[in-house]
Parts: structure tokens; C-alpha cells; sequence
């Protein structure tokens, strides 16, 4: 945002905030600080009683009025219980930002354990997830972006060592674009071949918890002989929709087990849905994927579907345009502007990325 406009919406803050708290009765909320955001300012406030942060939380809608944005958001300082953070935002959402990606990049293969880049949040800050071990679940109506996320995704741990990718495209999309950086990948709609895929899957989490179980190690790290394992279904509406009842019941009992049993092993598995509800999902394997993004949902049903009940504020998902999302791991929902990667960008990253050797 322009420098002038910046000041246009700080300005006013800056100089009437002590009479507008004042009449919205939070006299006790003094202005400390005002700072830029990507959405518009961030305020910071020192509360002395009365005031409360719930009291502006209940006021928040009041505030926007009377500053004319488009919402107020509240925040606790986490190291400070009589510091709160307004952020003012006078747009919804980012728009598209590119991930982050040169031609020359950063000298692969990278350590598979790092943290990966996914977007910027609201407050401008990247948010970073680790997913290898943790599993990934988005849900979002079609062009919400989806495919798009697993890229960004994909983009990170293409650059990985000890990385090997497991894929399924039922529309045969999205994927392919990978295609030569896939260990395995099924295009297309085949029950047969998705099921000998989920059980050659399950075949190596088995061995490899024997291998554990004869170290007597806990965990498995990814190495040169156990390379982290990542399936990717993208998208699992069209995976459950595939075959016969029997087959669908089998693709679910396999994945499920993939999902459960993996994580120790060094299996992780992200799955996109267009139908995150527990219709086409299965509670147990939703429930076991630690990063959830819902992007543009349907309704609140799909969105708690994907979160978990009352884990975010629906209003952070109106109007949201691809990429939008909010992420949570099992705490509070952070909404996050997911990088854009193009389809021209996919090239040059495939041709840069880490090979896998022979596998077990
Ligand atoms: N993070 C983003 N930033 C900007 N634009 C995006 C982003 N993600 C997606 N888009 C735009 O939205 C379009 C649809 O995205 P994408 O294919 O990822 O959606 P999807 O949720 O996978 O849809 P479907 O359910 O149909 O597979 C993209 O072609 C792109 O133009
Ligand atoms: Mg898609």
C-alpha cells in the first residue's frame, strides 16, 4: 500500500482514538504504537481497568464503524496480559503473491525437516508449517484454490533430500505437472491401481515399524535408505467416487491405516477435497492430518469440517478470493494468503529438484 494511504488510515487513529474510546467506554485502553500492515495498521493498546480485551472484543464491530474498515481484529499480546493488538484492516484479503521462487535457486537437496514457506498471513508475517510427519488436509469449493496449495507445497519438498512423492490425480490436472518428480503416480480414475497402490504403501509402513520395532527406535527420520514417503490426493472427492461400494469401502480402510500407521514411519499423507464433510471423508483420517486449510467453502459445515468446530471466525473466509485460507493445527485459525505458484513456474522447479535413488 501507498506510503499516503498508510497515513491516510493511521492518521485518524493516531489523533481521535481517546474520544472514540472514551464513548464506546474503553477509557482504560491507552494508544501505545501504531504500525503498517499489509491490510491496513496494526494498533497496540495498554489496558488499565476497566478496560478488558473482551470488552473491545465485544466492541470491535463499533471500532471498524467508526474508523470506516473494513473489519477490526483483535489480538492478545501473548507476553503481555495488559497489551492488545488491533489490527484495522481496510481491504479482506492480500490478493496473489508469488511464491517466492528464482531460477538460481537455493542449492537443493535442503533439509527435509525444515520448516516450508506457505503465504502470508494478515499481519505480513510467512507462516511456515512442517508437514512431513504431521499430514495436510485442505478443503475448499472448486478454484479455491486446492492444487494451488499443494504446489506451494510440493515446490518445498521437491527441493528435499530424502524425499520420495506418491501421487494420486484422479482428474489428471494437476499432478502430471510433477509427473517426473513422482516416485509413483496414478492419473486417472482406477480403482485397481489405487488400491495396489495404498497396499504397496502399507507394505513398506509395515516393514518399516518392524525395522523400529528391532532398533527400538520410536520414530523413523528420513534417510537415504528410509526416505520420507508423501502421498498426495488431489482431489479425494473423485478418489471416493471411483469404483464399486466394496472398492470405495477399500480405498478408505487402506487410507485410513496409511494415515494412522505412517506418521511413525515416515509417511505423511495431504489430501485436497472440494467435500471435506464426513460423508466423503473418513472422521478418523481427517482427524489424524494435523495442518488443516480451509480455503473458500461452501458453508460453516465445511469449513468446521476441515478445522474442527469453532476453531476460527467464518467472517475471515467471506469473499475470499483463491489462495485465501485459514490455517490452524489444532489451535486457533490464522488466515493466511497462500503463495501463488504458476504453471510456468512448475518447470523450473521440477528441473531443479532432488532425485530419489532406488527405494525399498
Ligand atoms: N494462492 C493463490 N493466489 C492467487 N490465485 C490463485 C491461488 N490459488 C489459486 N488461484 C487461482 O485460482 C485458480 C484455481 O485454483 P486451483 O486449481 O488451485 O483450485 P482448486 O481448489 O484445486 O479447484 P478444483 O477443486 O476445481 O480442483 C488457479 O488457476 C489460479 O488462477
Ligand atoms: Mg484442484
Amino acid at each position: 500500500m501507498r506510503f499516503g494511504v498508510k497515513l491516510r488510515q493511521s492518521l485518524p487513529v493516531l489523533f481521535t482514538w481517546p474520544s472514540v474510546a472514551q464513548s464506546l467506554g474503553l477509557g482504560g485502553a491507552g494508544f501505545a504504537r501504531v504500525s503498517d500492515t499489509p491490510l491496513g495498521v496494526k494498533v497496540t493498546l495498554h489496558l488499565r481497568p476497566p478496560a478488558s480485551v473482551s470488552a473491545i472484543a465485544a466492541a470491535h464491530e463499533r471500532i471498524a464503524a467508526a474508523y470506516g474498515a473494513a473489519r477490526v481484529r483483535v489480538q492478545t499480546d501473548p507476553l503481555a496480559s495488559d497489551v492488545v493488538w488491533l489490527f484495522f484492516d481496510y481491504a479482506l484479503a492480500l490478493g496473489s503473491v508469488r511464491y517466492p521462487w528464482d531460477d538460481a535457486p537455493t542449492h537443493p537437496p535442503l533439509d527435509p525437516l525444515r520448516p516450508l514457506p506457505l503465504g502470508i498471513d494478515d499481519s505480513g508475517d510467512v507462516l511456515f508449517i512442517e508437514p512431513l510427519g504431521q499430514g495436510v488436509l485442505l478443503g475448499g469449493i472448486p478454484g479455491s484454490g486446492k492444487s494451488n496449495a499443494i504446489r506451494v507445497l510440493l515446490a518445498g519438498l521437491s527441493q528435499s533430500r530424502d524425499v520420495a512423492l506418491w501421487g494420486i490425480d484422479p482428474k489428471q490436472a494437476e499432478l502430471v505437472l510433477w509427473r517426473t518428480r513422482f516416485s509413483r503416480l496414478i492419473l486417472g480414475h482406477d480403482e485397481v491401481q489405487t488400491i495396489s497402490l495404498l497396499e504397496d504403501l502399507l507394505a513398506i509402513i509395515h516393514r518399516r515399524a518392524l525395522f523400529l520395532a528391532t532398533t527400538g527406535g520410536a520414530r523413523l527420520l528420513p534417510s537415504a535408505r528410509h526416505p520420507a514417503i508423501v502421498l498426495v490426493v488431489d482431489e479425494w472427492a473423485e478418489v471416493g467416487a471411483t469404483g464399486s461400494t466394496k472398492d470405495r469401502q477399500r480405498i478408505e480402510g487402506l487410507l485410513r491405516r496409511v494415515v494412522s500407521l505412517g506418521r511413525a514411519c515416515a509417511v505423511t499423507t495431504f489430501i485436497a477435497t472440494q467435500r471435506p464433510t464426513s460423508d466423503t471423508i473418513d472422521v478418523t483420517t481427517r482427524s489424524l492430518l494435523a495442518h488443516r486449510f480451509a480455503l473458500r467453502v461452501g458453508d460453516r459445515h465445511q469449513a468446521d469440517a476441515t478445522l474442527g468446530v469453532g476453531s476460527y471466525d467464518p467472517s475471515q473466509l467471506i469473499g475470499a478470493s483463491p489462495g485465501r485460507a485459514l490455517w490452524s493445527d489444532g489451535g486457533p485459525a490464522r488466515a493466511v494468503q497462500v503463495y501463488r505458484v504458476p504453471d510456468e513456474m512448475v518447470p523450473s522447479i521440477v528441473a531443479s529438484s532432488w532425485t530419489p535413488g532406488s527405494q525399498e
